[in-house]
This record gives structure tokens, sequence and C-alpha cells, in this order.
């Protein structure tokens, strides 16, 4: 006969924490939020960490190379999406790491052979009114000028006035040469009163454009996620079919560490992918999921996985409880799995970071997560609403909203019918394609979310994520006294603002 469990599989709504005493040590401010990535053995440090425990999903609607970057300078991590072509989701890793602060890829560039016209459309399309000109109109061209708004004047120029006509030309430019500092560059910036300099290297191709604006950048993020070299670090979604060259191709870009991507991680075919990495690239780490359970947990560590992902049906955009009829209560999954990882390291001595993924909806359901054992969470739908996300803005009614789909919806999987020629071979959807409100940069978003989380902790006695793991008091809410939690029994002003 099946297994039938007696427990009712929950989510983070049905629980809240308990206050634990808060010293006088333990303000919000003095919280470190720093967690291990990656597997380590007892007495000795994680090689990975992060410094905020926060990555984004395996999404195409969410995880490319901006919205890796932003969130890397705060502290977390992405995981650029793998549902695309090897080349391209390379080329994403590529440009993180090649990022460096303060030093922007000019992604505004002209030939002189364009027109006013052109400008006119790049700007629209950007938003950046500093175009490069290089000889072959790409980012690392032979530079040649540059146009600002300065260069031309909408009322007096015909639209068909070639670049080459009303540029600032290099002859008139200072430019920087390739290796120098941050604040090199910020010195030519203010001695000359620039407002941009190029950056070009002993051929004079373009490299870089910095910025005045960006003189504080690296003082505004301490908190950065950077690699022993100093660039941010980055991770990246791999599939169980075509590892065998997308794994090679993204270590040859440097990424730094990969995820199996897999809303059911309990297969051989993980099993298969993680010992294939363990046995070419002994030192590459790899996490696995997706899994619900104790015994899926165990699989996957013995498998070699350097961290496990939790959750399964749980995300905004998911369907998969209503068309398979497989998944768990994400609070139940994480409870369960984190109890197998104290066991595990209790036997072994070897201790393997949980990530809850999905079903985030408030931000208190990160510290709950995190109370019940999860190391970091991985969240789509928070990050699909920021600037930096790869999806279109648009206007709904009187609001902007951003497009966000699952990765097991036709849309997303329609990539590999394009560029593999696949079929997808799947009569049914996982995911739905949705909208969620638009809600700006993910810097002032990640810091309020952040300074609730710190706050909450600080409520619960932790002044880190280890000590809120093994100190906090968790209860479980009736249905009426959830509805005691928000406001009740009052009549609520209209907004005012
Ligand atoms: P969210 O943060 O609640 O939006 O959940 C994001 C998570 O949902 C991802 O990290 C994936 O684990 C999962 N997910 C993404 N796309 C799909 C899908 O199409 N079906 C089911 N789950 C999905």
């Amino acid at each position: 006969m099946a297994i039938i469990y007696e427990e009712v599989s929950r989510t983070f709504s049905e629980f809240l924490l308990l206050p634990n005493l808060t010293t006088k040590d333990c303000s919000p401010a003095n919280v470190d939020l720093s967690v291990p990535l990656v597997k380590f053995s007892k007495g000795q440090e994680p090689s990975m960490k992060l410094n905020i425990p926060i990555v984004s999903a395996i999404m195409q609607s969410v995880s490319n190379d901006t919205l890796a970057i932003a969130l890397a300078k705060c502290g977390g991590l992405s995981f650029i999406y793998g549902s695309q072509p090897i080349e391209s989701q390379a080329e994403m890793v590529r440009k993180v790491k090649k990022h460096k602060s303060g030093f922007v890829v000019s992604d505004s560039n002209v030939s002189i052979h364009h027109t006013l016209k052109d400008v006119l459309e790049i700007k629209e399309k950007t938003g950046h009114s500093t175009i490069a000109v290089t000889e072959d109109g790409t980012a690392t061209g032979k530079l040649l000028g540059i146009v600002t708004g300065r260069d031309y004047r909408l009322t007096r120029d015909p639209l068909d006035k070639k670049v080459a006509d009303f540029m600032t030309p290099l002859k008139d430019l200072i430019v920087g040469k390739l290796g120098i500092t941050l604040s090199e560059a910020n010195d030519i910036i203010w001695e000359y009163k620039l407002n941009c300099l190029p950056i070009v290297d002993s051929d004079g191709n373009l490299q870089y454009l910095v910025f005045r604006k960006d003189y504080d950048d690296h003082k505004q993020n301490p908190e950065q996620l950077q690699d022993a070299k100093k660039r941010l670090m980055v991770g990246a979604g791999i599939n169980t079919r075509d590892y065998k060259e997308r794994v090679p191709a993204l270590l040859d870009a440097e990424v730094d560490v990969l995820c199996v991507d897999s809303s059911d991680g309990y297969t051989e075919y993980q099993r298969e992918t993680i010992q294939y990495i363990k046995s070419n690239f002994p030192d590459v780490k790899v996490g696995g999921g997706n899994v619900v359970d104790r015994e899926a947990f165990l699989y996957l560590a013995e498998s070699g996985a350097d961290f496990i992902k939790v959750g399964i049906g749980g995300g905004s955009i998911c369907i998969t409880r209503e068309q398979k009829g497989i998944g768990r209560g994400q609070a139940s999954a994480v409870i369960e799995v984190s109890k197998a990882r104290d066991e595990y390291y209790e036997k072994t001595g070897v201790y393997i970071p949980i990530c809850s993924d999905g079903g985030i909806v408030h931000d208190y359901h990160i510290v709950l997560a995190l109370a019940m054992g999860a190391d970091f969470v991985m969240m789509g739908r928070y990050f699909a609403r920021f600037d930096e996300s790869p999806n279109k803005k648009v206007k709904r009614g009187n609001s902007y909203v951003k497009e966000y789909w699952g990765e097991g919806s036709n849309r997303a999987r329609n990539w590999q019918r394009y560029d593999l020629g696949e079929s997808t071979n799947l009569k049914f959807e996982e995911g739905v394609d949705s909208y969620v409100p638009y809600a700006g940069k993910l810097k002032d978003n990640l810091d309020v979310t952040l300074s609730k989380i710190r706050s909450t902790m600080s409520s619960c006695g932790s002044r880190t994520v280890k000590q809120l793991q093994q100190t906090a008091r968790i209860v479980i809410v009736s249905s009426t006294s959830i509805i005691e939690g928000g406001a009740h029994d009052v009549i609520l002003k209209e907004s005012e603002y």
C-alpha cells in the first residue's frame, strides 16, 4: 500500500516567529547576514559564501547579466538562466565577470555613417545620452568620437545628418588607457571637468566608459559579492541533457558556481549530471534540486551536490501541483529537508547548505525560511519586478507592470524549438505567463527587504543566520489569527499620497 503521511503540508503564511530576548548588542545594524553557499566539513570555512541569504531564480524573465550585476553588488547571487543557447548564456556570464565597478561596457554605439535619427532611436531605446562612435559601430571597435546631447540641436539639425558631421571627434576627447584604476579615472574626470571618460586599449579600441555619476559606486556597495580576483560572482543554471557541452562553455566564461535546474531533482539524470561534473571538474561547485523530502535530499547529497534546492510547486507562476499533483507546502518541505541535512551533518561532518526556492510572498517569509533551516532563499517574482530584470515593462491601466513567465510555460520552452530544432515534446504546461507590478530599482527594494530581515532577526535575538536556525521559536497560526495580523476593525483612510 502507498505510504500516507499524517502530517499536513504547510506553507510559510501558516507560521509566525515568537520574539526572543533582544540583547543590546543584537541591533539590526549588528546582524550578520552572510551564509554558506556550498558544502564544507566540520571545523572548516565554506569555499564560497553569500553576503546576504538571497539568490535570484534560474529564469528567462529574471536572471540575465544586468540583474546578476545589480544583485552581486548588493551581496547576493544570480543564476543565469539555462533555457537559452549555450553561447548566449556563456556570454551573459562573461559580461558579469568582466564588469568592473564604475567601468561600463558601452551598449549605445554607432559608426560615423549612422545618422542623427539613429542616435535618437538608440537614446529612446536605452535611455543613454552618451553614445560612443566606433569604426564598426560596436562596443569594442576603434574609438572615433562621442555623441552627447550637446553635439546636436533638434530644432536646427536635419535627422539625416551624418554622425561624422556632428560628433565630438577623438582628437578633441580626453581618453584613459586600459589598466587605469577607477580612482585614476575619476581624477581625470575631475581635472578636465568631464562627464564621461572613454577607456581604450593600446590599439585605440574602446573598452569601457567611466561616468562621473558612478564615482561612489564601490562606496555604496560595501557588501559586494566578489571572487578572489575582486570580480563580481555569478552562477548559472544547467540541464541534464546538454551538460557535456554547456558546462565547459560556462567554465570557459569563468562562471563561479553551477546549479542543475529541474522541478524534480530526485532522478538518475540529476545524479549522472552532478557526477559528470565532479569527475571531470573536481573543483567546480554544483547545486542540485529540487527536492521536498529526506530521501531525495540524501540521494542528491550522496550524488555530490554542493548545495540542495528545496521546493516543488510553490512558485508564484507554478501550476505543477494542479497539473501533475506533485509537490509539498514550502514550509513543510524546508523543515523536513533541513532536519535531514542536520542529521547528515551529525553523521558525516559535512554541512550541505539548503536553498528554499519559490513561494516567498512577504519579506518575513525569508526569515521564516531561514529559521526553519534554509541557508538562503531563491526568488523569481520578487526580482522580476525590477528595472534590471530582462523582461518587458508595459503599461496596464494607470500603472506599470513587468512580464513574468514560468520556465515550464510554452513561452519559456520555445527556445528549444527555435534554437535546437527540438520539439518540446510536452503536451501540457507547468507554468503560466503573467504580469507583476513594476517596482523600480533592485537596490532600493532590496535595501528595504534587508532592513526588515535584520529587524526581525534582532527581535528574535539572533545576530547570525546560524543563531536564528538554532534558537528561533516558531508557532502555527490559526486562520482567524491571520485576520488579526492585518489591519482590522478600523475604517482605513484612502491613501492621501
Ligand atoms: P517565485 O519566487 O514564487 O516566483 O518562484 C520562483 C521559482 O518557481 C523558481 O526558482 C523555480 O523553482 C520555480 N519555477 C519557475 N518556473 C516554473 C514553472 O514554469 N513551473 C513551476 N515552477 C517554476
